[in-house]
């Protein structure tokens, strides 16, 4: 058990971190040598030292590694399950925010006799309790600390990890995008993980094409655009850029809504460099400069969110780890916070964090872990000034008249928020799609 806790481990956290896909490759194919080669060393000493069965930490000819090996993994397995329960506790998830409503459809019916292609992904969809075309259609009420009453009520459609590779099939995501439509959202936005294969670049007019938002659609790339050609990585910017899509990787722009300006930006580090530069940024919303929301593609920017006052911060890339099981839920998490941060509505002062647990992925396994599609309302401040809890600040409904407790945490925040910032002009300007 310990020795399969810390291959998982070392396998997300690669998954998360090495910007190079070869790197990537790399590191994979030495953790399945060390999974595979450690069990495969100890089954061989327990048939070559048949003496020895008695007692595992004394295989010989290296009594000093196994044991040292045995206690290793013993002691990772009980750190592990120790830090587990901790960040079950002190994660800051907001289960409230996640169920306002929601909605499955299940659009198998609607995709033919034949919705995946490769014998591969043919197999899987068999798998019992595999629901890959289950798609949650969530409206999610969060209130944000920074938020002013002129933004109360602000819709963002959230969308993420469509991995077009032509595996399954292009319905699926038209009927994905007219769902999306029907939320009517003021912007839309995608956090990365669009498009996998060339042969899908057809299908851009068709599902990018048709996205609707009266403020515009943002995205941001994800790790799988950067396993694309040069050549192609452009081309796709381009074709995004002719369907009216707006490219924020990188970048900070200012957005005009009825309510004033939001502030936009986009950082898929470590595979999209740079991360935009704030230095010349409006003050955050809580020194009176609009709200500040961050398109990532990995949770893992949630730090670098923190640290640039962002007040809410959208990722996808987890998929929510596509396998979750009873009790522990995900396993398999691509970040360096491991399954902390899987899917859901996190906060850690000052950024709320939406996770998204996307909508499809290159190997159609979704167990206990459906898509979905995410309609979020964004709220101002709400306290109860009698019952509310620091974390709970975030998601209850106000009560007639502000209180001393309510000032006095947003006072706080602001000192804290406003060590360290800079002003800057008013607007960054909007970028163009091919301004990248
Ligand atoms: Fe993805």
């Amino acid at each position: 058990m310990g020795h399969l806790a810390a291959c998982t481990a070392l396998c997300n956290r690669a998954h998360a971190t090495l910007p190079v896909r070869k790197l990537e490759w790399a590191a994979r194919l030495a953790i399945y040598a060390v999974n595979l080669g450690v069990p495969m060393y100890f089954l061989g000493c327990w048939i070559a030292y048949p003496d020895s069965r008695g007692n595992i930490f004394r295989f010989p000819p290296e009594m000093t590694v196994s044991s040292v090996y045995f206690v290793a993994c013993w002691a990772f397995l009980g750190i592990t399950t120790l830090r587990w329960f901790f960040d079950r506790l002190t994660t800051g998830q907001i289960p409230q925010s996640e169920s306002n409503r929601a909605e499955t459809v299940d659009l198998r019916p609607l995709l033919g006799p034949q919705p995946v292609s490769s014998m591969k992904s043919r197999l899987l969809v068999w798998v019992p309790g595999n629901r890959p075309f289950d798609v949650a259609i969530n409206e999610k009420q969060i209130s944000m600390t920074g938020l002013q009453a002129a933004f109360d009520g602000l819709t963002i459609t959230h969308l993420s990890d469509f991995h077009l590779s032509g595996d399954i099939a292009r319905g699926f995501f038209e009927r994905i995008v007219e769902r999306a439509n029907d939320f009517g959202s003021d912007i839309t936005v995608i956090t990365g993980d669009l498009v996998d294969s060339t042969r899908c670049f057809t299908w851009i007019p068709e599902i990018f094409g048709q996205l609707r938002a009266p403020h515009g659609v943002f995205y941001v790339f994800g790790n799988h655009e950067e396993r694309l050609s040069r050549e192609n990585y452009a081309e796709l910017h381009r074709r995004l850029g002719q369907q009216g899509l707006v490219y924020l990787g990188g970048r900070w722009s200012q957005v005009p809504l009825p309510g004033g300006p939001i502030l936009l930006a986009g950082n898929s580090r470590p595979w999209c460099l740079p991360a935009p530069d704030m230095r010349d940024a409006p003050p955050g919303s809580d020194a009176g400069g609009p709200p500040r929301i961050l398109l990532s593609h990995s949770p893992d920017q949630l730090p670098w969110a923190r640290q640039h006052h962002f007040d809410l911060m959208l990722a996808g890339h987890t998929h929510g780890g596509q396998v979750c099981f009873p009790l522990i839920g995900a396993v398999i998490c691509p970040s360096r916070f491991g399954t902390k941060y899987a899917s859901g509505v996190f906060y850690k002062a000052p950024t709320l964090m939406h996770v998204s647990r996307g909508i499809s992925g290159l190997t159609p396994l979704r167990i206990n872990c459906r898509p979905e599609i995410t309609k979020l309302v964004l709220r101002a401040p709400r306290l109860d000034p009698k019952n509310a809890s620091p974390r709970e600040r975030t998601v209850l409904p106000r009560q007639a008249g502000d209180n001393a407790r309510d000032i006095a945490l947003l006072r706080a925040g602001r000192a804290h928020r406003n060590s360290g910032s800079r002003a800057g002009p008013p607007d960054g300007g909007l970028p163009t799609a091919l301004d990248w």
